[in-house]
C-alpha cells in the first residue's frame, strides 16, 4: 500500500516537474523553443476573471484600425486586461507618429500605471516615452520594437526574424531549391514600412535564405530590386503601395514573361499584389499565380489562399500575445519578475522580451489552425463555405 502511494507521489512529483519546465521561459530566440508561448495561451483559457488589476489603469495605443489585426490586437488585449480588473484606454493613431505620442503624453497625465504601445515609426517615440520615464511609469512595446530610447521596459512579440525565415523557407522548399532544381525561376522582392523595426527583420529572415539562390542565379530579380528599405518599402503596409508597385513591375519586366514568385512580408501587402496580378490576367492556365507568401492570416487573405491566389500566410494567434502581455503586466505592478525569453537591442539598451510562436498555414491546415481552434468563425472567411 505504502509503496502504491510512494509509486504515485513519485509520478505527482515528475508532472509537476514537467509541466514546470514547460512554464519557465527560454533564453532563446529560436522559433522551436518559443513554444513556451503556450502555458500562457492555457493560462488564459483556464484563469477565471480577477481583480488583481483592481483600481489600475493601463494605457493601449494601437497604430491603426485600417488593417484588421491591429483592431483584433486592441481588441484582445482590453479584454484580457478587463477581465483582470484593470481599467483599458484604448487608442488607435491612423498610422501617424505625432497622433500616436499626443494619445501617449494623455494617457501620461491621466495617469496611466503602465503602457502598452504598438509603434507606427518605433524610432520616433523618444520624446514622449522620457515623459513616461520622469512619471516612473513603466512601457512595454507590443508587437514592434521600440528603439533609440532607454525607456521602454519590456517587449512582447512574435518570432520576426523567423516569420521571414520561414517564407524564405517555404519558397525555396515549393521550387525544390535545396534538392537541386537550377529553375530559373522570376522573383520579386517586397518589404514594409520603414519606420517598423519588425519590417527589417522580416526582410533579413527571408533573404539570408533567399540571398544565394539570387547570386547563382537560380532566382532572378528582373527588376534588380531587392535592396530594403530602399527599392521594395511599402509605406504604411498598404495594399495599394503593393498594389502600384506591383502594377509597375508587371508592366516594366515581366511583358514577355510570367512572375514565378512574389516574397510579400505580410497580407495586406498580399491583397495588394494579388489584386494587381488578377488584373493583368494571372490566375488562367497560361498565367498561373506565382508562389504568394503573406503573414497574419487576415481573413481576405485565408479567401485568397482557399482560391488558390496566395500560397501561404503565418498565424500569429493575437490572443497568445495579449495574455502575455497581461502577465508582463501584472508581474511589474507586483514587482515580481517579469517572464520573458528573448533580448532585442534597439539602440540603445538590450530590451527583456518574450517572442510567441509563429505557425505555418497554407491551403491543407487553414481550418485546423484558425476554425477548429475557435479563431475565426467559418463563417467569417470568404469563400470557406
Ligand atoms: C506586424 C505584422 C503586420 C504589419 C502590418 C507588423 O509590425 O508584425 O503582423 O502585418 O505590422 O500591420
Amino acid at each position: 500500500m505504502s509503496k502504491k502511494i510512494g509509486g504515485l507521489l513519485l509520478v505527482l512529483v515528475m508532472l509537476v516537474a514537467m509541466f514546470a519546465a514547460c512554464s519557465s521561459p527560454a533564453a532563446s530566440q529560436s522559433p522551436s523553443e518559443s513554444a513556451s508561448a503556450a502555458p500562457s495561451e492555457s493560462a488564459s483559457a483556464e484563469a477565471p476573471s480577477s481583480d488583481v488589476g483592481a483600481g489600475k489603469l493601463v494605457g493601449v495605443t494601437m497604430p491603426t484600425k485600417s488593417l484588421q489585426r491591429w483592431n483584433e490586437d486592441g481588441a484582445n488585449v482590453k479584454a484580457a486586461l478587463e477581465a483582470q480588473g484593470y481599467q483599458v484606454d484604448l487608442q488607435y493613431a491612423d498610422n501617424k507618429q505625432d497622433v500616436q505620442n499626443g494619445q501617449i503624453e494623455n494617457q501620461i497625465t491621466k495617469g496611466c500605471d503602465v503602457l502598452v504601445i504598438a509603434s507606427i515609426d518605433g524610432g520616433a517615440l523618444g520624446g514622449v516615452l522620457s515623459q513616461a520615464k520622469a512619471a516612473g511609469i513603466p512601457v512595454i512595446a507590443y508587437d514592434r520594437l521600440i528603439t533609440n530610447t532607454d525607456a521602454v521596459d519590456y517587449y512582447a512579440t512574435f518570432d520576426n526574424y523567423g516569420v521571414g525565415a520561414m517564407q524564405g523557407q517555404f519558397i525555396i522548399d515549393t521550387l525544390g531549391l535545396a534538392k537541386g532544381e537550377k529553375g530559373p525561376f522570376t522573383m520579386e522582392c517586397f518589404g514594409g514600412d520603414p519606420g517598423d523595426n519588425n519590417a527589417k527583420l522580416f526582410n533579413q529572415g527571408a533573404m539570408d535564405l533567399l540571398q544565394p539562390y539570387i547570386d547563382s542565379g537560380v532566382l532572378v530579380v528582373k527588376s534588380g530590386q531587392t535592396k530594403f528599405p530602399e527599392q521594395i518599402a511599402i509605406t504604411n503596409w498598404e495594399s495599394k503601395g503593393a498594389q502600384d508597385r506591383m502594377d509597375n513591375l508587371l508592366t516594366g519586366y515581366y511583358a514577355d514573361e510570367n512572375i514565378d514568385v512574389v516574397l510579400s512580408p505580410n497580407d495586406s501587402l498580399a491583397q495588394g499584389i494579388v489584386a494587381s496580378l488578377k488584373a493583368a490576367g494571372y490566375g488562367s492556365k497560361d498565367k498561373p499565380f506565382p508562389i504568394i507568401t503573406g503573414q497574419d492570416c487576415d481573413k481576405i487573405n485565408v479567401g485568397q489562399i482557399i482560391r488558390g491566389e496566395q500560397s501561404m500566410s503565418i498565424f500569429k494567434d493575437t490572443r497568445v500575445l495579449a495574455q502575455q502581455v497581461i502577465d508582463m503586466t501584472s508581474a511589474i505592478l507586483a514587482g515580481k519578475e517579469v517572464p520573458t525569453n528573448a533580448e532585442y537591442d534597439n539602440g540603445v539598451k538590450k530590451v527583456k522580451s518574450f517572442n510567441c510562436e509563429i505557425q505555418f498555414a497554407n491551403k491543407d491546415n487553414w481550418k485546423a489552425l484558425l476554425v477548429d481552434s475557435g479563431y475565426y468563425k467559418l463563417s467569417d472567411i470568404p469563400d470557406a463555405e
